[in-house]
């Protein structure tokens, strides 16, 4: 009998339903040239490069038409026996489209990858990090990378030291045991399905300050596991990130050789 563990059954949930108002080209960030290609399509090439999904499952913009042909493009280009591309309409939150995604995941799927479009260029063997976590038994796994920056905590400034500066610090933050949070986030399907079902309920306070998919996980108590991450898996938000992406893109050796 083989030692193997088992490889679950995965599905990857891209979420690309963002407006992308912080980036500001007055279109879905999604849609937003990389190189020669929109952000989308980076994302998704990725996700097939890492050879992880059974399903790809896309969250759009409701009715963004081009995007749609995007993915309609992509498959025609994709060998027998690629995965499945699934096309969502996304929902107003971040949470509304992976909920939205959740829905449309083929039966028989035992684990499902949340992934950002945004991080167009995620190392495949990230993916792989994640997904041999989950086959060694992890319910939920993230990918982290430490913290460069010194964290501090402040508060507004009250009364007369508001002359002197608009916030005071209130503490500093441990850094060694800080880590930034990357997708693709991976959990066992029936632990996200219940922790969204859970999200349901929070207050609209609360439903706001849901970053990720892991922080609702983490409410129902069920332990998150952390692997490493890369730096090359920024989070493409303002226009200095696209510059950055674009110069991973140009480097040298190409964006899969920078490690990190
Ligand atoms: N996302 C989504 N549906 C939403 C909001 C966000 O699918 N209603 C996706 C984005 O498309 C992105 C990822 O979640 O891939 C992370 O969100 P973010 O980086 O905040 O992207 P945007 O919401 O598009 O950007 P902004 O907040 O600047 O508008
Ligand atoms: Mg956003």
């Amino acid at each position: 009998m083989s030692s193997e563990p088992h490889r679950p059954v995965t599905a990857v949930i891209v979420v690309a339903a963002g407006s992308g108002e912080r980036l500001g080209y007055g279109m879905p960030k999604a849609a937003v040239p990389l190189g020669d290609e929109p952000i989308l399509l980076h994302a998704l090439r990725g996700v097939v490069a890492s050879g992880v999904a059974s399903q790809v499952c896309i969250a759009l913009p409701a009715g963004h038409d081009a995007l749609k042909q995007l993915v309609d493009d992509f498959r025609l280009e994709l060998v027998d026996g690629g995965p499945v591309l699934t096309v969502v309409d996304g929902g107003a939150s971040r949470s509304d489209s992976v909920r939205s995604a959740l829905a449309a995941v083929e039966t028989g799927t035992e684990a499902v990858l949340v992934h950002d479009a945004a991080r167009a260029l995620t190392p495949e063997y990230v993916f792989h990090r994640v997904v041999d976590s989950l086959a060694a038994g992890a319910l939920a796994v993230i990918p982290a990378v430490p913290v460069v920056d010194t964290v501090k905590t402040v508060a507004p400034t009250t009364g007369e030291g508001g002359r002197i500066a608009p916030e005071i610090v209130t503490g500093t933050a441990p850094r060694e045991s800080l880590r930034a949070v990357q997708t693709p986030q991976g959990f066992h399907l029936p632990t996200l399905v219940k922790a969204h079902e859970a999200a349901m309920n929070l207050a609209d306070e609360q439903a706001a300050a849901v970053t990720d998919d892991a922080m609702l996980v983490e409410l129902l108590g069920v332990p998150v596991h952390a692997v490493h991450g890369s730096t090359q898996s920024l989070k493409i938000t303002t226009p200095l990130d696209l510059i950055i992406a674009e110069g991973l893109l140009e480097g040298p050796l190409g964006v899969r050789w920078v490690e990190g």
